[in-house]
């Protein structure tokens, strides 16, 4: 009954020995692997599926700073857009627009930019699969959605004019 506990502790245990006995030995030794974890953290849901956290940058060149992300078929994703600029959403604002596949990117950039700021430049439209809000420089936003089918999706900023630039494509395999 304290096996659970016992996986816990032990660990914690050995990573507090590893980080004592390093400010007291000359010697080189490996980091504990605490220290060697991933930047895309996996967590456990409730439904036995892994979230896979992703951070995707943006700036004030009308780029994002990753063109490829890659999720695990069945995960969960939790993708945060950040705005590394400082102009504000009015005219260089960002989002991400997640878009089925084989969409008509110029048709639905087009739609996009009818829509209007007031809407965020999202069109009601059946190829969005999922989409951040709107934002301008030094702000954050953050999508929570369920990868797609195995495949390759395009993503892009529907703000008008930037899917010329600001495209990129989700892998899910
Ligand atoms: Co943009």
């Amino acid at each position: 009954m304290n096996m659970k506990y016992n996986r816990i502790i032990v660990p914690l245990i050995a990573v507090f020995a590893l980080a004592c006995g390093g400010g007291e030995s000359e010697e080189t030794s490996p980091p504990p692997k605490a220290a060697q974890k991933s930047t895309v953290e996996k967590e456990p849901s409730n439904s036995g599926k892994q979230t896979v956290e992703i951070t995707l940058g943006s700036n004030d060149q009308m780029q994002y700073e990753q063109k490829e992300i890659k999720v695990p078929a069945n995960s969960t994703v939790k993708l945060t857009l950040v705005h590394n600029g400082t102009m504000p959403k009015q005219a260089m604002g960002h989002n991400f627009v997640l878009l089925e596949a084989g969409t008509d990117i110029a048709a639905f950039g087009a739609e996009a930019a009818a829509a209007g700021i007031d809407k965020e430049h999202i069109p009601d439209s059946d190829a969005i699969i999922a989409h951040t809000g709107l934002i301008g420089g030094g702000e954050s936003t953050t999508v929570t959605f369920e990868a797609p089918a195995t495949g390759s999706y395009d993503f892009i900023c529907s703000f008008p004019g930037h899917y010329a630039l600001m495209k990129g494509k989700l892998i899910v395999d």
